[in-house]
């Protein structure tokens, strides 16, 4: 899953092909890791290590790396695929209609190495953490159904217009995250993010993330299941009021991903049909043809407030997120304002 903003097409999005090739080389070092570990004598290694002479610089360093562990060189990737891989190895068993709007929660904290000049998380390394929470959220929910449509060919569920089964391997890429900053976070403090389908178009799959602080606060009304710590007292209702909620926002950031098999863009409904997350669309199903069937087909009154998820319920919730997600799509008009300084350029500058 491509990371970073404008990292589209990049070389990290082909997922079918490198899990397998992750999970192998990770494997391999685990067991190496391990076997050399069975011969150290470890009692004997941490009296020298806490004792030893030049213990203060190594015990400072210790801490440090400690407090900075994910600022270490290599825990962003292990982070992001971490979570691929933990989704696309153990897959989650099926969900109730209403969990596509539902949120999965990332627990993390503010590292020193993170800190700004003003003694707060930078507000550039918000997009890393973003980067973890989107891919467990888009992992949990949807890895059944990349795992269908990677072996498209086989089971030829996605056709391009034509009708032929489109081929080609996989591809997930971020097109796009913009993140509004409400509060400062401070060294050290454990936050949540709180991350959710938002909405989708025909080309466009996109997320809504919430930074929530402090962490272990709010807690949602019930959890689907899943998680190893949820299902460990974690679950109560939420008592708090609209304000005491809005109050606990750090900042809020919205994503949006394509999905490709080969060069053909896979229309994001198909990953939320495989994946057992849409409900049945009579008459007109949940892909139109030229026209958006989406927008154009009037709802009922009420199909936001319906207790039962339907296609309607679904589609009202959709719509709802569309307003917001609407806007943000249109941060891809700003490519077009690049000139390449037909009128000149102050200059250039170091440091970069
Ligand atoms: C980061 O965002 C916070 C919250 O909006 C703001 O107070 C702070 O000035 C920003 N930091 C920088 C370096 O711009």
């Amino acid at each position: 899953m491509a990371s970073a903003a404008g990292r589209v097409g990049g070389s990290t999005s082909n997922i079918g092909l490198l899990m397998p090739v992750v999970g192998v080389v990770g494997l391999a070092s685990a067991v190496l890791a391990g076997r050399r570990a069975m011969h150290v004598d470890w009692k004997d290694f941490a009296v020298r290590f806490l004792t030893g002479p030049g213990r203060t610089s190594r015990i400072l360093l210790l801490i440090y790396v400690l407090l900075n562990t994910k600022s270490l060189p290599g825990a962003w990737t292990i982070r992001v695929f971490g979570s691929m891989i933990r989704h696309a190895v153990q897959l989650r068993k099926p969900l109730p209609p209403k969990a596509l709007f539902h949120y999965s929660v990332t627990r993390s904290y503010t590292s020193p190495g993170e800190t700004d000049y003003n003694l707060h998380k930078s507000n550039s390394t918000y997009f890393s953490d973003l980067d973890v929470a989107r891919s467990q959220c888009v992992m949990h929910l949807m890895a059944p159904g990349f795992d269908k449509i990677r072996r498209n060919k086989q089971l030829r569920i996605v056709r391009d217009p034509a009708g032929a089964v489109a081929e080609g391997s996989l591809g997930v890429a971020l097109g796009a995250v913009a993140c509004s900053f409400k509060k400062e976070l401070p060294p050290l403090a454990g936050f949540e993010m709180w991350t959710r389908v938002l909405a989708w178009d025909r080309k466009w799959l996109y997320t809504m993330t919430h930074f929530v602080a402090p962490a272990g606060k709010v807690r949602p009304a019930s959890w689907d299941g899943g998680s190893f710590w949820a299902s460990r007292g974690r679950v109560a209702t939420v008592a708090a009021g609209e304000a005491e909620l809005q109050g606990r926002v750090v900042a809020s950031a919205v994503g949006k991903y394509v999905f490709k098999l080969g060069r053909f863009t896979v229309h994001p409904t198909y990953v939320l049909e495989q994946s057992g997350l849409l409900p049945e669309r009579p008459v007109t199903g949940w892909r139109g043809g030229e026209a958006d069937v989406h927008a154009e087909v009037e709802l009922p009154a009420g199909a936001a407030d319906l207790a039962d998820w339907d296609w309607r319920r679904v589609e009202a919730e959709r719509r709802k997120g569309m307003e917001l997600a609407g806007h943000f799509a249109a941060i891809d008009d700003a490519h077009a304002l690049f000139d390449g300084g037909r009128d000149g350029a102050l200059g250039q500058f170091f440091p970069g």
